[in-house]
């Protein structure tokens, strides 16, 4: 693997949506934070450099005060090639715009149906040489053509070549799932079956799918960010510590959790598309794609053998968070005649919109009575995130940096645990926004287990 510095960041896609929600904000954050002074090419079908260079401004505007020295480094390092995906004449006058970059980054923001053909022309261009490539989720549509898409892209790269990204890696809270794990040396003894109850993630989102209906009517919700970004913190979750500190030694534990998941049944799964959905521009009349769903998981592990792991996410729903909750088991005897509590201990971390790692428990009620209540105790909390995920992973990629990066047999693993039920469709049931999905979703839950709802905005309230 060479670790040298990219030299020249190019981007396919250049006019599209992503870049200019993601990517041109995490170019001028790179200048601003990390001197990032290499040609930044962008690929399209239409436009010219000037059309770039204002699409950039209108980026940065969109989302705040727009630092003008900034823009202008971004602008200035800005070149445009203008040209079809599959045209190789596009990719020479590529290899002539790269000059003297012998290790160019390429961002392949475009849908996955021209990976193929893109892939193929960096390299009878010359362009694929001493390069690395980043790509975008949905990194294929199920097992096969994630397979056949790792097949076409090693047919060119390395895997030390190439960066899977999945932003949700690139999130501060994520990486302190990591971190606090194997910082902490009290965790340990009750992080396994004998302690922990149960396991929940939910990902919830106020927000319908808007402007999104043609590409989310092709993905669902489990597409869309459960065989990623949930997957993925689930086996930061569970891991074992990894044996040494490379990037390899985390990703080696993170894939032997996903490898040992055992893959989904139809009968595990409850998928809700909320009312109105089908109305949708871009969403079929008479689709049957979830914008929501909950799921109940298995780990076959010595760790984790018989605990159930939960996992929720959708649109519509009444708030914007994402939260896992560890729920510890009750004690083994009752002490205090009081009515069993719904929530004895458990830990939360919250990973959106606010970072909080809080610690249920119960604590006596003043009085005469030997009665509790449940408080929660915080060993963290604070708002928002330090570096966008975009920026972060992109730098990452510069310097060669897989760390954050999904590596090929973890994102087949991932695949091949829901495989089954993109394929069986299990029904589909009906639920109005702003409500917490389809009341079926209770199906999921086993032993008397019950859904934790995020609140708004910083931490639940113990229930
Ligand atoms: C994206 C999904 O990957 O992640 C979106 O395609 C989702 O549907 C988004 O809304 C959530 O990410 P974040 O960082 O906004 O919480």
């Amino acid at each position: 693997m060479t670790a040298d510095l990219s030299d020249a960041f190019v981007f396919f896609g250049a006019t599209g949506d992503l870049a200019f929600k993601q990517i041109f904000p995490a170019l001028a954050g790179l200048i601003r934070d990390e001197g990032f002074d290499l040609p930044i090419i962008g690929v399209a079908r239409s436009g010219d450099l000037d059309a770039l260079k204002a699409r950039a401004r209108a980026s940065l505007a969109a989302s705040g005060p727009v630092d003008e020295p900034i823009l202008a480094r971004l602008q200035a390092q800005l070149r445009y090639v203008k040209g079809s995906d599959d045209d190789l004449a596009t990719f020479q006058a590529l290899r002539t715009e790269l000059g003297q970059a012998a290790h160019p980054l390429h961002y392949l923001a475009i849908p996955p149906s021209l990976f193929a053909p893109v892939i193929d022309n960096l390299e009878k261009s010359g362009c694929a040489q001493g390069a690395r490539i980043i790509v975008e989720k949905p990194f294929g549509r199920d097992l096969a053509s994630a397979r056949s898409l790792n097949t076409t892209v090693h047919r060119v790269f390395g895997e030390s070549s190439i960066f899977r990204i999945d932003h949700y890696l690139g999130k501060e809270p994520v990486q302190n799932l990591l971190y606090f794990r194997f910082a902490n040396s009290f965790l340990e003894p009750i992080w396994r079956h004998e302690y922990v109850s149960s396991i929940q993630i939910t990902m919830a989102e106020t927000f319908d799918v808007a402007d999104r209906g043609a590409f989310f009517d092709q993905a669902g919700t489990i597409r869309d960010v459960v065989q990623n970004h949930l997957l993925q913190v689930l086996s930061l979750l569970a891991m074992e510590a990894p044996s040494g500190r490379s990037p390899e030694a985390i990703r080696n534990q993170k894939f032997k959790v996903l490898d040992s998941l055992r893959p989904l049944r139809p009968e595990d799964v409850v998928r809700g598309q909320y009312r109105g959905y089908r109305s949708v521009a871009g969403v079929a009349p008479d689709s049957t794609m979830e914008t929501f769903v909950a799921l109940r998981l298995h780990l076959d592990s010595w760790r984790w053998g018989g605990v159930p792991i939960y996992i929720r996410a959708g649109k519509a729903l009444p708030v914007t968070a994402t939260e896992v909750l560890v729920e510890l088991r009750q004690p083994p005897q009752t002490v205090f005649h009081e009515v069993e509590p719904p929530d004895g201990n458990y830990l939360r971390f919250r990973l959106t919109p606010d970072m909080s790692i809080s610690l249920g428990a119960r604590a006596k009620r003043p009085g005469e009575a030997l009665l509790g209540e449940a408080v929660e105790l915080f060993a963290r909390h604070q708002n928002g995130e330090e570096r966008p995920p975009y920026q972060r992973l992109i730098g990452d990629a510069r310097k060669g940096d897989q760390s954050l990066f999904a590596r090929e047999d973890a994102v087949e693993a991932a695949w091949k645990v829901i495989d089954p039920v993109l394929h069986a469709e299990p029904p589909i049931h009906e639920y109005v926004k702003g409500s917490w999905g389809p009341a079926a979703a209770s199906a999921v839950l086993a032993n008397g287990d019950h859904w934790h709802d995020p609140a708004p905005s910083g931490p639940a309230p113990a229930a």
